[in-house]
């Protein structure tokens, strides 16, 4: 791993997290990281706080690269692929965390044979806690899914599913930090409601929230099992859950996983003959 040669295509909020967790936990050498991004501030920042490489040209970033992270918006991809077709090493991998984009294109544009992974992170890299699924292309042998998750461990956890699941996994935990983050804030205000200050409430929240998912974690129990242990007989819980039953929040959050699901798969539609996404 100290011996690769990485670029990333792309440095804002994913691709600099990424980055960080590669490059701080020692996993790759900041001497043999290449980043590019047409957001030359962006760059500059990035270079001074993890003395990498940098260039607003994308194939000059990627020329010596043994693994090229691609952390574009999906809609920009098709274009920055284009760019690279023909320049890049024959021995690369592709690493792509753009939501619902195929394997299958990456290595139609990128000529036949090229070896592709595809990863569904999620925000939570900033602070080392992304939960990811990674999936291999057609080429991609086992040793580059060993790399890419030892990669992607560097910011949190790291699992190999099939590609057919990885639109289920960006609905589920590619977009979940959000549905913690609307949670957080949505008990947050309802501790306003009940009397708290902004601060206390918030506080209380994060930690309520972080403490529970920590809970399920250390004691592998099903949080139903869990949810027992906390309804007594007529007491608050059960009546918070009465009422939260009634107004459907599991219906609510399946529906939204299964809404994110389905415009990750629409995000990977074959393109249309203008290079725009059909959608
Ligand atoms: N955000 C998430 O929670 C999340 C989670 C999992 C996966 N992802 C995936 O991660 C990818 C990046 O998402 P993001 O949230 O990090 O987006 P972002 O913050 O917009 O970062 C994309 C970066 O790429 C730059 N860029 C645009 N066109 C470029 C080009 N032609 N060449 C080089 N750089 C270019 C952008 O510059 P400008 O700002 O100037 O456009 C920006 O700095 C997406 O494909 C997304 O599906 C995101």
């Amino acid at each position: 791993m100290k011996k690769l040669n990485m670029a990333c295509i792309g440095v804002g909020n994913m691709g600099r997290a990424l980055l960080r967790g590669m490059v701080t936990s020692g996993a790759v050498v900041p001497s043999r990281v290449f980043a590019s991004d047409r957001n030359k501030q962006r760059l500059a920042e990035l270079k001074r706080e993890l003395k990498i490489h940098t260039s607003s040209d994308n194939r000059e970033a990627t020329r010596r690269a043994d693994v090229v992270i691609l952390a574009v918006k999906p809609q920009i991809l098709h274009k920055v692929l284009d760019e690279l077709a023909g320049q890049v090493q024959k021995q690369a991998l592709f690493v792509s965390i753009a939501a619902g984009y195929p394997t299958g294109l990456i290595e139609q544009t990128l000529g036949d044979k090229t070896r592709v992974i595809r990863a569904m992170p999620n925000i939570a890299a900033m602070v080392g806690q992304a939960a990811t699924a990674i999936c291999a292309g057609r080429w991609a042998k086992k040793s580059d899914i060993r790399v890419a998750t030892k990669l992607f461990e560097t910011c949190g956890t790291c699992t190999t599913v099939d590609e057919s699941l990885m639109d289920a996994v960006t609905g589920l935990s590619g977009t979940g930090p959000m549905y913690v983050f609307i949670i957080i804030e949505a008990l947050s205000d309802a501790g306003v409601k009940v009397g708290l200050s902004r601060q206390q409430a918030t506080a209380l929240a994060i930690q309520t929230v972080s403490g529970a998912a920590r809970m399920v974690k250390e004691t592998g129990k099903h949080p139903i099992f869990l949810k027992d242990l906390v309804t007594s007989p007529g007491g608050t819980a059960i009546n918070a859950l009465y009422s939260m039953e009634k107004t459907g929040l599991r219906a609510d959050l399946m529906d939204a996983v299964e809404a994110a699901t389905r415009r990750s798969r629409e995000l990977g539609l074959p393109l249309s003959g203008d290079g725009q996404q059909e959608t």
